[in-house]
């Protein structure tokens, strides 16, 4: 669990970053609809959440830094009896003041009026640009003619980058229920008939071990729908004889984990499939024993496509000179997405690469980033042999870096092949 001085120490920083004589506005998300008058479950904001912790909707914060000193207002939802009734009990005001530590609490009714007050002494306006809401709307309209402008985001973003030992915990602990979701998968894919059976045993093994949710939605890719690299529908038949793709990881109090692996359906892999495998497995570990302080995720990036062009060539799938090959970007056909991201609240932490000057921010201790390389080998490519057609592998860990180098996060969840096809179910 996160404590209320940590989500203070966060406010307290992103105050300081704030210009003097600034105002920032911090939305919790809204209610989605799915259809008609179905909603979609509620989950924060996750910028909202990393500074306040509150997981009720309609819910404001507003940060002030004046000229010496730096302030925090929250404002929470009234308890209405009726409404409680239909959507659950609300924390209100009172109770509020008791766990969250603000300068003050209020009812989010009285928002409008408060930020109109508010908003006299300050020259410079924060909030997220990219939300859409009457409240922003609310914002822009009463302040476009005489205030700067900045976004909040910006500067959140910024804070997210480092996590806390409390943060690496959680995101420990929701790596562990993923670890028992992809072990149930290699137990047990060979007794299940389709990629959606699999990935509701994956997802049960989510609830069931505390997780809220999953963090994005389960890729469940048999034989050549790995190479679809957002397939989500899941509704193949699991073949004998084919690999899955399985890119799933649960969030745990609001912490994401983000695990691929790549199974075969019956616990045994072919000649061609473990040549494939073996060069991405060697690739990934290649990579992840890169990181380090001050290294770059390009310099990453850039290993990694080199590494997976040169086994591309060894295994006679590209023909020709590594470096011409890499010049002429011919691997990209093959590996065309990014070696990693950072991963934290969200599984694509929403924290920058670059610093303000456009500068690519180099890898700091208390940063986690996803390592994923991959290979997609279409089931009609016809330049390639057709043992490997119709293969897709990805493998994927979350890496956090340290002072010494790296740890990686996930390195129980199993991924030698010698492992996988041991493991007794
Ligand atoms: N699961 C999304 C990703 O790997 O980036
Ligand atoms: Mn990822
Ligand atoms: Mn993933």
């Amino acid at each position: 669990m996160i404590k209320e001085v940590e989500y203070r120490a966060r406010r307290e920083r992103v105050s300081c970053a704030l210009k003097k004589n600034s105002l920032a506005i911090i939305f919790s998300a809204r209610i989605q609809i799915r259809s008609n008058d179905t909603e979609f479950p509620y989950r924060q904001d996750s910028n909202f959440y990393y500074l306040t912790g509150f997981k009720e909707d309609n819910a404001v914060l507003i940060l002030r830094r004046g000229r010496k000193t730096t302030e925090s207002y929250l404002f929470v939802q009234k308890k209405v009896k009726e409404l409680e009734l239909w959507t659950g009990k609300r924390l209100g005001t009172k109770a509020a003041k008791k766990s969250f530590n603000h300068d003050d609490i209020f009812i989010s009714d009285i928002f409008e009026e408060k930020f109109l007050s508010f908003v006299k002494e300050h020259q410079n306006i924060y909030y997220d640009f990219s939300f859409e809401d009457k409240r922003v709307d609310f914002i822009r309209e009463k302040t476009k003619h005489f205030r700067v402008h900045f976004n909040i985001a910006t500067l959140i973003g910024r804070e997210r980058l480092i996590k806390s030992p409390a943060e690496i915990k959680l995101i420990t602990k929701a790596l562990s229920i993923t670890k028992e979701a992809h072990h149930y998968a290699i137990d047990h894919a060979f007794e299940l008939s389709n990629e959606r059976e699999l990935q509701a045993g994956i997802e049960y093994i989510f609830k069931t071990h505390g997780a809220y949710s999953d963090a994005y939605t389960s890729i469940v890719a048999c034989a050549n729908s790995a190479n679809t690299l957002h397939y989500i529908n899941n509704d193949k038949k699991l073949v004998d004889g084919e690999l899955i793709l399985i890119d799933a990881g649960c969030e745990y109090e609001y912490y994401a984990s983000d695990i691929t692996r790549t199974i075969p359906v019956n616990g045994k892999f072919t000649q061609a499939q473990k040549e494939l495998y073996s060069m991405v497995l060697d690739v990934e570990k290649k990579i992840i024993s890169m990181v380090r302080p001050d290294i770059l995720r390009s310099s990453l990036q850039e290993k990694s496509e080199e590494l997976l062009c040169k086994g591309l060539v060894g295994l006679g799938i590209l023909q020709g000179d590594v470096k011409k090959l890499l010049k002429m970007k011919k691997h990209k056909k093959y590996y065309p997405h990014g070696i990693g991201h950072w991963m934290g609240i969200d599984v694509h932490d929403t924290c920058p690469y670059k610093d303000e000057k456009g500068k690519e921010i180099p890898l700091m201790p208390g940063m986690v980033m996803t390592i994923e390389p991959g290979i997609y080998i279409d089931k009609d490519d016809k330049s390639v042999a057709r043992k490997y057609r119709g293969i897709g592998i990805r493998i994927e860990d979350d890496i956090l870096v340290t002072y010494e180098g790296y740890e990686n996060l996930s390195k129980n969840i199993t991924k030698e092949i010698s492992e996988i096809e041991g493991r007794d179910s």
